[in-house]
C-alpha cells in the first residue's frame, strides 16, 4: 500500500459522514428489513443465496443486546414469509461480549434456536483477537448443543490452523476469511503473501478434516485456489460454499456462480452503517480516495 494510500485511509474518519455514507451506500442494502429484503431477491434472481447482518457494534447495555436478539428473531418470520434463500450472521460483542460472555451465549443461543425451528443457520462473525476465545467457545458449546451454527476463523492469526485442529471433532461449519481487524504482529501475519498461503493452508485442512466451508474472499488467486482444491479433493458442491460481501466485484460473483458453485453474499443492513463502512472503505483506497476528493470538493 503506497504512503498516499496510508493517507487516505488515516484521514477516513474525518470525513464528514453524510459524505461517507454517499460512496458506501455500495456496501450496505438500507436502512430497514425492506430494503434488505429486497437486495436479498436481487441476489437470488442471479443465482445467489444470502447472509443478513443487522449492523451495529459493541454494546455495553443488556437491554440494547436484548433488542438486536429480538430484531434477529423477528427477521427469521421474515425470511420465512418472504421465503428468501437466506441464513444471518451475527457479531458478538453486538449481543453482550463485553458485558459479560454468558449473556452473549444465551442472547446467540435464542437467536439459533429460532434458526433451528425454521432449519435454518445462524454465523457467528468473527471480531478482534480480544474476542476469539470467547467467540469459539460460544460456538463450541451451542454448536454441540444444537447445530445450526457456524463461526468464522481468520487466516492473519498464528493460530488458525491449531484452532481448525481443535474444532474438526466437532464437524464445524467454518467461514474462512483473511481478517479485517489491525491485529499486532505478535499474534497476525502480516505479509500479503503469508495470509494468502495461510488461507490456503487452512482451507485445505478445514475441507480434508470434512468441514463445511464457506470460502469468503474476492482474492481472485483465492477463488482459484479453492475451486481447484474442492475439485481436486472431489467434493460435491454441497459440502462448501463461496462467500462474498455485498457491494463488491459483482462481476466475480457471475464468475463463481456460473463455474456451478454456490455463492452466498453477506447483506448488511440496518442504521449503524457508518462503522461498517469506514472498515470496507479502509480495505480498498481507490473507493476511499473518492471519498476524499468528495470532501476537498473535487470532481471524480
Ligand atoms: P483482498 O483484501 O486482497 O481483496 C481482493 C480484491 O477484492 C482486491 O482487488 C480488493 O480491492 C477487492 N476488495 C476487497 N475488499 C473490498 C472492498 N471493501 N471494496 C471494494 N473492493 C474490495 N473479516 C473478519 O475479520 N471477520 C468476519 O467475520 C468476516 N466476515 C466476512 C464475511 C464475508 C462473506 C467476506 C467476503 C469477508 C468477511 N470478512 C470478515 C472480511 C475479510 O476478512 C477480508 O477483510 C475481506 O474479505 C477482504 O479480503 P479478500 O480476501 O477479499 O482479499
Amino acid at each position: 500500500m503506497s504512503f498516499f494510500d496510508r493517507l487516505v485511509i488515516h484521514g477516513l474518519p474525518l470525513v464528514p459522514k453524510f459524505i461517507v455514507g454517499t460512496v458506501a451506500k455500495r456496501y450496505v442494502a438500507g436502512e430497514t428489513v425492506a430494503d434488505a429484503v429486497a437486495t436479498i431477491r436481487t441476489l437470488m434472481n442471479e443465482g445467489a443465496m444470502a447472509t443478513v447482518d443487522v449492523l451495529g457494534e459493541s454494546v455495553e447495555d443488556p437491554e440494547k443486546a436484548e433488542s438486536f436478539v429480538r430484531q434477529y428473531v423477528s427477521l427469521f418470520d421474515t425470511i420465512d414469509q418472504e421465503r428468501l434463500d437466506s441464513n444471518v450472521s451475527v457479531k458478538p460483542t453486538m449481543l453482550g461480549l463485553a458485558i459479560d460472555p454468558e449473556l452473549c451465549y444465551r442472547n446467540i443461543r435464542t437467536i439459533v434456536e429460532r434458526a433451528a425451528a425454521s432449519d435454518s443457520f445462524v454465523r457467528i462473525d468473527m471480531e478482534d483477537h480480544t474476542t476469539t476465545d470467547d467467540t469459539l467457545e460460544i460456538y463450541r458449546r451451542i454448536k454441540e448443543e444444537i447445530g445450526h451454527v457456524g463461526v468464522v476463523l481468520q487466516a492473519y492469526l498464528h493460530r488458525t490452523p491449531d484452532d481448525i485442529g481443535g474444532l474438526l471433532p466437532l464437524n464445524p461449519n467454518i467461514r474462512l476469511c483473511k481478517g479485517i481487524y489491525r491485529e499486532p504482529r505478535a499474534i497476525a501475519w502480516k505479509a500479503f503473501e503469508t495470509v494468502r498461503e495461510n488461507f490456503v493452508y487452512s482451507l485445505e485442512k478445514l475441507l480434508a478434516g470434512g468441514a463445511y466451508v464457506g470460502i469468503a474472499t474476492h482474492d481472485t488467486h483465492l477463488v482459484w485456489a479453492g475451486m481447484a482444491l474442492v475439485d481436486r479433493l472431489g467434493l460435491d458442491r454441497e459440502s462448501y460454499e463461496f462467500q462474498m460481501l455485498y457491494g463488491v466485484d459483482p462481476q466475480l460473483r457471475k464468475i463463481i456462480i456460473d463455474r456451478g458453485h454456490r455463492l452466498r453474499v453477506y447483506v448488511p443492513f440496518g442504521r449503524d452503517w457508518y462503522p461498517y463502512s469506514i472498515r470496507r472503505l479502509r480495505e480498498n483506497p481507490t473507493v476511499a480516495k473518492h471519498v476524499m476528493r468528495a470532501m476537498l470538493g473535487m470532481g471524480p
